[in-house]
This record gives structure tokens, C-alpha cells and sequence, in this order.
């Protein structure tokens, strides 16, 4: 096997210099409190305060959570202060207490968690102007800052989960992605066999299960060119997809029957044909949209019905950075650019994702498309870590998480930051879970 190329920039003068990285930090932290103020003021107080599903927390204890961890790393770690309110720390500790036990505890009322959540950010700003970015592995460009920034839109994110499974009126708007003329293109492309560098060591604001950059050699595959469409999801429960033990694994069938599901979830059937609810709004559900809300197990059954398979977490990594006129590995599929909204339908601009066969610009060197954005892309493996693994800054992000437990997601939905999303990024959940804003692709091996 021959050694890949690393995934260096292409030029020394493309790493960015400490000024950059202080306007992107700033940039970045600024995004995710606009966000944050958006989905904890579209609602009523109650509804700040409401149990909405017992799989999530309260609105009120993501928002000071946010300030919580903010101060913890930027003000305590990084600026050296001591703490604001030593005696909330517990509540917003994420393992002291699960999230349908949250609202017994003596949470901040809105007004609190809000004045508490800006003197944080208010202090952060500062340290943020005279901070140097060299020393600590922690402040070496900016890394705590875009660490936070992440954090804060990774919980925007599930407060978004949580207007979703929120019933009553719409609280949230935004317009629809731009209609995209019928994907012509081929189903599926070839992915070539052979090395390709993945994770990487060189991405500053990289989280640490992305770390480090290693080589992995991945058979010839074909994947899926777009998501699997809600049409040809809907294909599969029309044959009795649901209905037919010898798709499921298992614990999938196992599953599946003990909770009758028949449909992803938000799904209805009314007057012969699938309705949904997203948002407060019932709608058909559209043909051309990468199907959203299931879990591993209703991805993985219909692969095996298609005569498919999931991708690995390798093989969806190499079909979204290799580049195979160079051997590099990219950041993007489209390249090592920022995202822009020609390339993906990413940070919430949209309430939905966009028809399959959308963004030409983003697609790979292999043309595969919509690999970043859109829909969270259920992978075949497990989440563990990669060889040379160690955690950074806590073990808490990601390596109490590692082991069968959990699959990986790919790829980031429509309601991931940009800042939190990469060719690298790796997202985990259980495979039962679907509330999330999951779908998949699928893959098969080239036949020898
Ligand atoms: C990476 C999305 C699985 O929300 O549980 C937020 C991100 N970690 N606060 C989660 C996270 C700590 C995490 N996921
Ligand atoms: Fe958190």
C-alpha cells in the first residue's frame, strides 16, 4: 500500500493567519447566539419551560448550558477567571442528570438564563480581543473558540430537534430551498479502490474523534449519487418493506414490530397518500426530498432491500474527499473552500432539505452529491476511535461514547452550522433514534 498524500493545505500561505482566525472566531460565535435567540424567542415562555419529549431537554436548560459550557472553557480554561455561579454548575452538567429529569431541577428561569448566557458572552469578547492563539494546545488557533462555537450550534441543532417534536402552531419560517430541475445524472458512481488519508491532523478547529489524519484502504465501491429519495423510500414500504423479517437485522425486526412503526417518523396516512408533520405545518411529503427521520435500522432494512448496503464511515469519507487526481484528501467534497450556499443547504436557511440532485457545485470530484448538508447520512459503523486517538479537550465529547452502542452519522442536515460541519466531521447516535434529521445513502461493493 502506498502512502496517500496528507491532508496538509495545498499551500503553506492557505493556513490561516491569527487575525483570521480571530474575525472567524468572532464571526462564528456571533452566528450561533443570533441562532440561539432565534429558537428560544420564536416561543412563548412555556414553551421554554415545557417538557416537549422526554428524548430532550427543556429549551431553557440548552440556553444555559450554552453560557455554562462558555464559561467553563473560554473564561475559566482559557482566560484563567473564576466561576460566575459555582452552584449551577451541576444542573447544566450533561451526565449528572438525563435529559426527562432536567425540568425538576431549580433550572434559571428564561429572563436568568438569558442575562446569564450574554455577561458570559459579554466576558468571552473580551478575552477574545487580546488573545494571542499560541501557548496551549487549547488556545493554539483559537481552538476553545471554535470548539464553543460548535458546541453552541450543536445545541441549536437539538433545540431545532426540539421544535419539531413540539407540537402545536408554527413558531419558525424560512423559505424553501430553490426547486431543482430532475436529477438526470447516474445513480450511482464508482468510488476506485486504494489508500486515502482519512480524519485529519491539520484542521484547527477539528474536534478531537476526528484526529488524526491516517490512511485506510478502502475496496473498489459504487454509492449512491444522491440521498435515497422519500419516492423510493416510499416504494419500499409500499412492497411491505416493514412488513418482511428478512430486511431487518434482529434488533431492527425486534424493534420495529414492538413499536409498529410503518413510516419514518412525523409520517400519516391520509386519503391514500403519506402526509407529514415538520415545523407545525402538515404536508404531503415530497417526492423528490432526501427521506428524513429514520433510524438505523429502517436505513439499513432498506438498503437490504434495495440489494444494498450502508456505506462504512471509510467508504462515505473517501467518496467525499478524495480527490483522485491527486491522492489528496479534501476538506469538502467541492474542494477545500469555506461552505457557500451554492455548495450545500447547510445552518438552517431552510427548514428542509433540498430535492435530491440539488447543488452541482458541491459535488464531489466523482460527481456524487449533497454529501455535506441536507440530511444527516446514517453510516455501517460503529463509532470508535481512530488509531492514535486521545481525547482533547474532554473525555466527555466523545470517548465515553465509543463502542457498538452507537452509529456514525455523516455529512451534517440542513440545520448544521457551517462551523461544525467538515469533510471529517463525525456525528454519532443510537440506531433506534430518528427524531434527529437523519436519512442515508446506500453502496455496494464492486463485484470481483
Ligand atoms: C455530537 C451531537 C452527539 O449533542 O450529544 C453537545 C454534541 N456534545 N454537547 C450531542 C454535544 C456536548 C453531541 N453530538
Ligand atoms: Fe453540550
Amino acid at each position: 500500500m502506498t502512502a496517500p498524500e496528507t491532508d496538509t493545505p495545498a499551500t503553506e500561505s492557505d493556513a490561516p493567519s491569527t487575525e483570521t482566525l480571530r474575525e472567524r472566531a468572532l464571526a462564528s460565535l456571533l452566528t450561533a447566539r443570533d441562532r440561539t435567540t432565534l429558537l428560544t424567542t420564536c416561543v412563548e415562555e412555556p414553551d421554554l419551560t415545557a417538557q416537549h419529549s422526554p428524548l430532550m431537554s427543556p429549551l431553557v436548560w440548552d440556553l444555559a448550558h450554552i453560557g455554562n459550557q462558555e464559561e467553563l472553557w473560554l473564561l475559566r480554561a482559557v482566560g484563567g477567571r473564576e466561576a460566575m455561579r459555582p452552584e449551577i454548575d451541576g444542573l447544566y452538567d450533561a451526565f449528572e442528570h438525563p435529559r426527562a429529569e432536567r425540568l425538576s431541577l431549580p433550572l434559571l428561569p428564561p429572563g436568568e438564563a438569558r442575562r446569564y448566557a450574554a455577561e458570559v458572552r459579554g466576558r468571552a469578547l473580551d478575552l477574545l480581543e487580546g488573545a494571542d492563539f499560541t501557548g496551549t494546545r487549547l488556545t493554539e488557533a483559537g481552538f476553545a473558540f471554535g470548539m464553543i462555537a460548535q458546541h453552541e450550534q450543536q445545541h441549536d441543532e437539538t433545540m431545532l430537534i426540539t421544535h419539531q417534536l413540539r407540537t402545536g402552531p408554527q413558531a419558525l419560517t424560512a423559505p424553501d430551498p430553490e426547486p431543482a430541475p430532475p436529477f438526470t445524472g447516474p445513480a450511482e458512481v464508482l468510488v476506485p479502490g486504494g489508500p486515502f488519508t482519512m480524519g485529519t491532523s491539520t484542521e484547527p478547529w477539528a474536534l478531537d474523534n476526528e484526529r488524526p489524519a491516517h490512511p485506510v484502504d478502502v475496496a473498489p465501491f459504487w454509492i449512491d449519487t444522491t440521498p435515497v429519495t422519500n419516492a423510493a423510500y416510499q416504494a419500499f414500504i409500499g412492497d411491505g418493506g416493514y412488513d418482511t423479517e428478512r430486511w431487518w437485522t434482529p434488533e431492527g425486526w425486534a424493534h420495529v414490530r414492538q413499536h409498529s412503526l410503518n413510516a419514518p417518523q412525523f409520517w400519516f396516512r391520509e386519503g391514500g397518500q403519506w402526509l407529514r408533520r415538520r415545523f407545525g405545518v402538515t404536508e404531503v411529503v415530497p417526492c423528490e426530498e432526501p427521506v428524513l427521520h429514520v433510524c438505523w435500522y429502517e436505513a439499513d432494512a432498506y438498503a437490504r432491500w434495495a440489494g444494498r448496503r450502508l456505506p462504512t464511515e471509510a467508504e462515505w469519507e473517501k467518496a467525499a474527499r478524495h480527490d483522485p487526481a491527486t491522492g489528496r484528501s479534501r476538506r469538502y467534497p467541492w474542494g477545500d473552500a469555506e461552505p457557500a450556499p451554492e455548495h450545500a443547504n447547510l445552518g438552517q436557511r431552510h427548514l428542509r432539505p433540498a430535492p435530491a440532485g440539488s447543488y452541482p457545485a458541491g459535488a464531489s470530484p466523482l460527481g456524487v452529491r449533497q454529501l455535506i448538508g441536507d440530511v444527516w447520512e446514517w453510516t455501517a459503523s460503529d463509532f470508535l476511535p481512530y488509531p492514535g486517538f486521545t481525547a482533547f479537550p474532554y473525555k466527555e465529547y466523545s470517548e465515553v461514547f465509543f463502542g457498538p452502542e452507537y452509529k456514525v452519522l455523516r455529512g451534517g442536515s440542513f440545520a448544521v452550522d457551517p462551523v461544525a460541519c467538515r469533510g471529517t466531521f463525525r456525528n454519532w447516535d443510537y440506531p433506534v433514534r430518528r427524531q434527529i434529521f437523519s436519512g442515508f445513502r446506500t453502496a455496494r461493493s464492486e463485484a470481483v
